[in-house]
């Protein structure tokens, strides 16, 4: 197995990546006081890009400058790694077999389940539900749990902001039972209107849905205030779309006090394919499966069956046992790194972003100009340029090998609330510098010059 490239500075000695299960931390997640050790010190990026093999190439003949984090991250050599030397030495079915490498399998995979698990905060692992991402994380949730308890009048209230992941699961859920979906408004600036918010909240409501981060426009919601609203006029669950949050910021589930938490591992230097559902044990233990199969049962006889327990009621079938296990690498190198360290790197960028750009008066930034006091931001920037589709804006940047995502980002309603039709997104990871920054000015420069 090899090993972590060692990353100067960090605190942490513990080497991300190291698959032996027989030494891998097999405990229940501990309360949050002892998760982590404070963080001193900054990354050491050049260090740190070693780890991340595709960052070392070139692209129409300029080295890769790789802007498109909010849509997929790219993955360390230790993720690459725990996922080969699974399928090279111990893969077998999980949860089904006495045989060496099935009980090899299932401890791997039940103690990344641990390790990802403490990383959010969560106080036990029965809590995280291996899913495929966020996008079937919020389908169980409106499924699972709000479908038997909606009916006519009954409201699910959204925000503006949504990815259509956190919208359309909600609609079906809806069609299905008569209930409603609502939207709480964003502000010019691209922040949640709270007060609009409180006002939308009654007794119909059951369900309050929405992103921590926004993947369009960088905007961090203060979820635990917006939990507060909730509680004080309703019953409903508070549902996150965690997924633009949990690589860039230390994410405590149970600090936010929400009910449910949905991310991918795709964008936390993970595996595709892979993906968690944080609930609230009550919860989950009320909830009907989302899928029946294999392994969510305890006995079947054609007339009923009886399911397991939390986490496994939720997960049918053959899990994704490779790529659950190389999530949980993920996690352990992000945790290697420091979310702190890699939060504080990423404020840097966005704040010489926000620099650059603002000496280009043709460049139109959406959302905060800067990331001000009491109104946070992540490291997405969107922007439009007078006269220039971002479609060709991204053709332009992809020939000086610079890649950035152009569209509406899954978030259609946003846009028309914005006015505008499309967006040039940049997102940032941990591995982006100051340089790539400057890459991306001066591309927008060459933007300008083509389109005069
Ligand atoms: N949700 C991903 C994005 O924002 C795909 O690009």
């Amino acid at each position: 197995m090899t090993a972590p490239a060692p990353l100067a500075g960090r605190e942490r000695p513990a080497g991300p990546g190291s698959l032996d299960v027989d030494r891998r931390d097999r405990r229940e997640p501990s309360a949050r006081s002892c998760r982590r050790p404070a963080e001193p010190g900054s990354l050491d990026v050049d260090h740190l890009r070693e780890a991340f093999p595709i960052l070392d190439q070139e692209v129409h003949g300029h080295p890769l400058v790789y802007l498109d984090n909010a849509a997929s991250s790219q993955r360390p050599d230790v993720v690459i790694d725990a996922i080969s030397d699974c399928y090279r030495t111990y893969y077998a079915n999980a949860h089904r077999g006495v045989h060496t490498l099935s009980e090899r399998s299932t401890d791997a995979y039940e103690a990344a389940r641990g390790g990802i698990a403490r990383f959010i905060g969560a106080t036990g692992s029965a809590e995280l539900i291996f899913t495929r991402g966020a996008t079937e994380s919020l389908n169980l949730v409106a499924q699972s749990y709000a479908r038997p308890r909606l009916g006519p009048g009954d409201e699910v209230l959204l925000t503006e902001m949504e990815h259509h992941s956190n919208i359309v699961p909600w609609q079906l859920a809806c069609e299905q039972t008569g209930a409603r979906v609502r939207a709480a408004g964003v502000t010019d600036a691209g922040d949640l209107d709270l007060g609009a918010m409180a006002g939308l909240i009654g007794e119909r409501t059951r369900v309050v849905a929405l992103t921590h981060v926004s993947n369009a426009l960088g905007t961090v919601n203060d979820v635990a205030a917006v939990v507060e609203l909730v509680r004080d006029r309703s019953d409903a669950a508070v549902v996150v779309d965690g997924a633009q949050a949990v690589p860039h910021m230390e994410v405590d589930v149970s600090a936010l006090g929400c009910d449910f938490y949905a991310f991918s591992g795709h964008k936390m230097y993970g595996p595709g394919g892979i993906g968690g559902l944080w609930g609230r044990a009550e919860l989950l233990a009320s909830m009907p499966p989302y899928h029946g199969g294999g392994a969510m049962i305890t006995r079947v006889t054609f007339d009923r069956t009886e399911y397991t327990a939390p986490p496994h009621r939720f997960e049918a079938g053959t899990p994704s046992i490779a790529p659950a296990i190389g999530l949980g690498v993920a996690v352990e190198f992000l945790e290697s790194v420091g979310l702190g360290r890699i939060e504080r790197h990423e404020q840097e960028l966005l704040s010489h972003t926000m620099e650059v750009l603002g000496e280009l008066p043709w460049v139109r930034v959406l959302g905060h100009p800067a990331p001000a006091a009491g109104a946070p931001r992540a490291a997405v920037v969107s922007l439009v340029i007078d006269g220039a589709h971002p479609h060709d804006v991204a053709t332009i940047l992809d020939e000086q090998g610079i890649a950035i995502r152009a569209g509406h980002h899954c978030a259609q309603p946003l846009m028309e609330r914005l006015g505008v039709p499309a967006t040039v997104r940049a997102s940032f990871g941990m591995y982006n510098t100051h340089e790539e920054v400057d890459r991306l000015a001066a591309g927008l420069h060459e933007v300008r010059r083509i389109f005069g």
